[in-house]
């Protein structure tokens, strides 16, 4: 995909605020530190449009970002960031659950995972709870480049195994920039099947 103009549009800290809905939506989950933010700039191209940071939690907010005029990229807060105000904890789960079981222009959801890592018992969760709520989900094991090319393959292996039939698995790399494609080929399949945007709804 070409991206000819990719602009931050609002945040939303807690549940009913930011923008409202309009464009069709691809959101980014995964832990904390996993590096959502990192591959919104690699596939948009545009380095520091979402904030990364070596100290996990740096997102705490569902971060807006328009892309080509058409449709929204949406950079979650990570799951299991343990340090922190307990106030700022307790609120992650409301906030990115009811947008990720309500929002009617959401279209799809990059799953994100460490591809060292592996899928652990969160990441099973987030699967089976988009499949529950009816959303198509991909995963994306990116840090790839931190992986000899024989262990990648074998990981990918491993992640299909368990990811279920349809669920797409891609490796991918915020660092070289593998992977980008077919991650454009998943959400292009997904924005091709989204309904028409709407000017007014519901907000965040
Ligand atoms: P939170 O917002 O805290 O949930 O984190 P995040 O998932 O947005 O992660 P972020 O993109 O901030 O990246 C976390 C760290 O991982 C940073 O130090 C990144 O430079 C690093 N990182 C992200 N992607 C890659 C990658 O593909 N390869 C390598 N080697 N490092 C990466
Ligand atoms: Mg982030």
């Amino acid at each position: 995909m070409r991206i000819t103009a990719a602009r931050f549009e609002g945040a939303a800290a807690r549940p009913g605020t930011g923008p409202a809905a309009g464009p069709p939506e691809i959101a980014i989950a995964g832990r904390s530190n996993v590096g959502k933010s990192s591959l919104l700039n690699a596939v948009l191209g545009r380095r520091g449009l979402a904030r990364t940071s070596s100290t996990p939690g740096r997102t705490r907010q569902i971060n807006f970002f328009l892309v080509n005029e058409r449709f929204r990229l949406v950079d979650l807060p990570g799951y299991g960031f343990a340090v922190g105000p307990e106030a700022e904890r307790r609120a992650w789960g409301p906030l990115v659950e009811r947008y990720l079981r309500e929002r009617e222009t959401l279209c799809g959801v990059i799953v994100i995972v460490d591809l060292r890592r592996g899928l652990e018992s969160e990441e099973i969760e987030l699967l089976a709870f988009l499949a529950d709520v009816g959303r198509p989900a991909a995963l994306v094991a990116t840090k790839a480049d931190k992986l000899r090319r024989g262990a990648a393959t074998t990981a990918i292996r491993k992640l299909e195994g368990t990811a279920g039939r349809a669920v797409p698995v891609i490796a991918f790399s915020s660092r070289t920039g593998d992977g980008r494609e077919r991650f454009w080929e998943i959400v292009r399949t997904w924005l091709d099947d989204a309904p028409a945007p709407r000017h007014k709804g519901a907000r965040a």
